[in-house]
């Protein structure tokens, strides 16, 4: 886990040094860009207004150079487009954990689709059969991390506000699973009680089988005292487990474990560690489950990389299949083993930095399937050594359509044909996108 660093308390970020002179323009949006702005285009440059939809003539106040063109911020609708929507969140616009509010839905779901097209035939692979968008609906989100802002006799506790590093208070969510909305305003009430005036943070809540599973990582020395109210706390809402962590601190300080945090794939039970990585939603990891298991064919000898605490590990394991699961975080590999120990299953583990020890060609030849789901940065390393080995099936996973096209660029020039990929939207109201790609050879 990342050690903190102490965020400024200033709301914008610093304008970069060639930006242009702040002014307002008159411009008609033409589609949705790939960060979910709207794009306009202004003599050779293009101009991206948030919240605004193809059709619309809006003022736009130019506020500095984003990439391949000018970023702006919206002033006025002059004319609305036709694919406008009543935004229904109250939050909308300055809370960053949504982009999309205000979009027609199915103008919403074309883009969304259209994310991975684009990237795909941005990388040569635009034949690719790509499937209709599966949909995780809103509301379904067990996995949130907020951050926290300990001011005089209060403290912000929500998602990061848009382009700053301020902190929504957040009071309703349409993202998140109505037991994490509910924790907010006693939880802010604990911030208050226990964290010193000033100080910043971030909390990390996960829906459990056995309730909520809370991690606080916040610069606070507990004396036992704080212990009890935290004890306490963690009865009043009858959390399944409570752990603080200090910024920089290598370890996890546990202040109640009232049952265990239990969640389960493939019908197995798993105690992830503390914050540890979940998807985000049930609905998007079976989503993701049944790609990849309807798939991998009659494969005895598989390989699960980037493998966390066994999302799919453990539906193919259960199959009778024998599993290598490789994850570069000790925590989460421990949890797996010993979750797969306690059901006899055939699976082994182990703890590897993919990146800089990618599995090579000929650790990789027992398996005659491997499944990847690599951070957004993608798995270039390991996806070499994918093309050099050649299993039957190779199963990409993805959150970031940009990698997966670029990792998937290299395994169809290692000879691999790319035979579907699927889309699966469970992060609802933004620009990021899951998939699922199945490359056979
Ligand atoms: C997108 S998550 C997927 C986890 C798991 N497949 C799941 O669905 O829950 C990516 C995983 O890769 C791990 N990871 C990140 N960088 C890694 C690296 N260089 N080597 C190995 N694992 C890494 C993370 O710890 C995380 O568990």
């Amino acid at each position: 886990m990342r050690p903190r660093t102490k965020r400024p308390h200033s709301s914008a970020r610093p304008k970069p040094k060639n930006a242009p002179p702040p002014r307002n323009v008159e411009v008609e949006i033409e589609e949705i860009g790939a960060r979910g702005d709207g794009v306009a285009r202004m003599g050779d440059d293009l101009v991206f207004v948030p919240f605004t939809v193809p059709g619309d003539r809006v003022v736009a106040r130019i506020e500095g150079r984003r990439g391949e063109g000018l970023a702006a911020a919206l002033i006025e609708v002059l004319v609305q487009g036709p694919d406008r929507a009543e935004p229904p969140c109250p939050h909308f616009s300055r809370c960053g954990g949504c982009a999309l509010q205000h979009v027609d839905d199915a103008v919403y779901e074309a883009w969304k689709r259209n994310l991975l097209v684009t990237q795909l035939s941005r990388a040569g692979l635009g034949a690719v059969p790509v499937g209709p968008l599966v949909r995780v609906p809103p509301g379904s989100r067990r996995r949130a991390a907020f951050t926290f802002a300990r001011r005089k006799n209060e403290a912000t506790l929500g998602f990061n506000a848009r382009a700053t590093h301020s902190v929504i208070d957040l009071e309703s969510c349409l993202l998140l699973e109505a037991p994490l909305v509910a924790l907010l305003p006693p939880l802010r009430r604990m911030l208050v009680d226990i964290v010193a005036a000033n100080e910043e943070g971030d909390v990390t809540v996960s829906l459990t089988e056995n309730g909520l599973d809370v991690l606080v990582e916040a610069d606070a020395r507990l004396d036992l005292f704080d212990r009890e109210r935290l004890a306490a706390f963690a009865d009043a809402q009858d959390l399944a487990r409570l752990t603080w962590r200090r910024p920089g601190a290598g370890f996890m300080d546990p202040i109640s474990r009232r049952r265990p945090a239990i969640v389960r794939f493939g019908g197995v039970p798993v105690e992830p560690p503390p914050g540890g990585f979940l998807q985000p939603t049930k609905g998007g990891e079976l989503a993701i489950s049944e790609a990849v298991l309807s798939a991998i064919g009659p494969a005895e000898h598989v390989a699960d990389l980037y493998s966390g605490c066994g999302s799919f590990t453990f539906p193919l394991a259960v199959q009778g299949r024998a599993l290598h699961a490789v994850e570069g975080e000790e925590a989460p590999i421990r949890a797996l083993e010993a979750a797969a120990n306690a059901e006899g299953l055939r699976v082994t583990a182990e703890v590897r930095d993919l990146s800089r020890r990618p599995l090579l060609a000929h650790e990789l030849k027992k398996f005659q399937a491997v499944v990847f789901d690599p951070p957004r940065a993608g798995a270039s390393a390991q996806v070499e050594f994918l093309a050099e080995a050649g299993p039957k099936t190779v199963i990409a996973v993805s959150c970031n359509p940009a990698t997966l096209a670029r990792d998937l660029k290299t395994l169809v020039a290692g000879g691999y044909t790319v035979e579907q990929v699927t889309p699966i939207d469970q992060f609802p109201f933004s620009a990021h996108l899951e998939a699922v790609a199945v490359c056979r050879r």
